[in-house]
């Protein structure tokens, strides 16, 4: 198709975990828009462009090379794409800032700026602008700002339209989501822009779930989501320490509650704790924001959402020394999965290296099995390389260790033959199912000490 027959051109800058999916599905569901999607990192690109994407997330090959070619294209080139582009989306990575002012807390927003700048300074035309990064609340603000200052008389509307995926299930949420939104302005134009936007997702999704709002509703629903979800597993992972205590077995207690409507039975499993690179970094940008308000008590509350998390990891490690005579020097210890969660590579903010960096400060040689995540891994954990093996076999991972742990719910750990597994371990051995997925008491007697979370060890002395 040449260029005049689509309809509008978009472009996203930005072609991470977010930004690659997202308009993969845009191109593949409206063949009439051309999408290109562009970044920095050149070598990113070229793995778009190929085969061997730079991310891992089933179903998403299908869907690239649906529409790759035809409407969908891959680049570096910003600024002539910039100049040619009526929606411009920006999903860049606005991770929290680690400097200055707000340190540890607010999100860093100079790759955001960057992209507003290179904006103002290449387009010709008026342009929609698109916040699809997470962003904290009034950034919209900010862009217009920025953006009106051109003096080139060029108009630009912003419109929120964040992105609620998970990664693992990215292509099943991006067709079938339970809702997109979209924000803007409650002007004429405002409106306006955010019905093109809505246009583009009313190709495949119905309008009921396309909810449409004010640009700060917008903004801020998002952290919310965030931070509602992580209380959950918070939530959930404060009642598994006590159900330790207590001998209730905290699956049975998530069930019991979950069957009530009200509370609902997803997002209450007990684990090690959350991880990936949204949910942390979302709160504390919440929690920077309240506090920016004067609202010390709303802070603290959500705070305390991280807090919980951080001590379901620390329980989760001393669980593991205690249990091992609080010693674990020289001891091999294989931990099955690396990944924050299943079904994907991703490591970021993954409870794995919390443990990993724990155990080998006790000295103890960990060895690191995961499907996906062994690349990403070996960068997270550069500096301790020395207590640190990698090895793609589970069943050579687990050979001659002392214990096992599950630090991620991959499908293929749970159908292990975990009699051989035990049998080629030093003894006693120990397994530490930090994601509750194995039959403890099947486990139990082919020999294991077995440490789930939220239910008592189940222990051969
Ligand atoms: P990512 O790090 O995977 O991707 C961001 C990309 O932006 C990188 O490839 C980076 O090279 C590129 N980039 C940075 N500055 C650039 C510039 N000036 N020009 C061109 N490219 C540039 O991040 P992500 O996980 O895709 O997250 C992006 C945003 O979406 C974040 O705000 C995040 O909070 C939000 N989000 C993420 C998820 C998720 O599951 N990962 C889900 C919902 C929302
Ligand atoms: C999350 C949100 O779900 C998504 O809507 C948003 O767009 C981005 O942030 P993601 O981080 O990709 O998505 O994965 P998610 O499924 O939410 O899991 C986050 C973490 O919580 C993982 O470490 C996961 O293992 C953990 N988790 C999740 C639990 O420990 N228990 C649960 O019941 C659910």
């Amino acid at each position: 198709m040449s260029n005049e027959n689509f309809i509008k051109n978009i472009l996203c800058i930005g072609a991470g975990y977010v930004g690659g999916p997202t308009m993969a599905m845009i191109a593949a569901k409206c063949p009439r828009y051309k999408v290109t999607v562009v970044d920095v990192n050149a070598e990113k690109i070229k793995a778009w462009q190929a085969d061997n994407l730079p991310i891992y997330e089933p179903g998403l090959l299908d869907v690239v090379k649906k529409a790759r070619g035809r409407n969908l294209f891959f680049s570096t080139d910003t600024e002539a794409h910039i100049k040619s582009a009526d929606i411009i989306f920006v999903s860049v990575n606005t991770p929290t800032k680690m400097y200055g002012a707000g340190a540890g807390k607010t999100a860093d927003l100079q790759f955001w700026e960057k992209t507003a700048r290179d904006i103002l300074r290449v387009a010709e035309s008026d342009k929609i602008i698109v916040e699809k990064s997470t962003l904290p609340v009034r950034t919209a603000e900010a862009m217009e700002r920025i953006l009106s200052s051109n003096g080139k008389g060029i108009r630009f509307d912003v419109v929120s339209n964040p992105e609620f995926l998970a990664e693992g299930t990215a292509i099943s949420d991006l067709e079938n989501p339970d809702r997109v939104l979209v924000g803007s302005k409650e002007t004429e134009r405002g409106r306006r822009a955010r019905e093109s936007i809505v246009e583009i997702y009313a190709n495949w999704i119905s309008r009921d779930r396309i909810i449409t709002c004010d640009i700060w509703s917008a903004e801020l629903s998002k952290l919310v989501a965030n931070a509602f979800l992580a209380q959950r597993i918070s939530s959930i992972n404060s009642i598994s320490a006590l159900c330790e205590k207590t001998e209730a077995d905290v699956k049975k207690v998530a069930h019991a509650i979950g069957m009530d409507s009200r509370i609902g039975l997803k997002f209450l499993n007990a684990s090690i704790g959350f991880g990936g690179s949204c949910f942390r970094k979302d709160i504390l940008n919440l929690v920077y924001i309240c506090e920016y308000y004067g609202l010390h008590e709303v802070a603290e509350y959500w705070e305390n959402v991280i807090k919980i998390n951080e001590y379901q990891e620390g329980r989760f490690v001393q669980k593991m020394i205690h249990a091992m005579f609080n010693t674990i020097a020289n001891k091999r210890i294989a931990l099955f999965g690396f990944a924050f969660k299943a079904n994907t590579g991703d490591t970021r903010e993954s409870p794995a290296i919390y443990v990993t960096q724990k155990l080998a400060e006790e000295r103890a040689h960990v060895v690191i099995t995961d499907p996906k995540a062994i690349r990403n891994a070996e960068q997270d954990l550069k500096d301790i390389r020395e207590y640190v093996e990698f090895e793609t076999d589970p069943y050579k991972a687990a050979q001659g260790a002392h214990a096992v742990a599950i630090l991620t719910e991959w499908d293929l750990f749970k159908t292990l033959d975990y009699k051989k597994i035990y049998e080629n371990m030093e003894k006693p051995a120990f397994l530490f199912d930090g994601r509750n997925i194995l039959d403890h008491r099947r486990i139990f007697d082919i020999g294991f000490n077995v440490y789930p979370i939220g239910k008592p060890p189940l222990m051969h002395f």
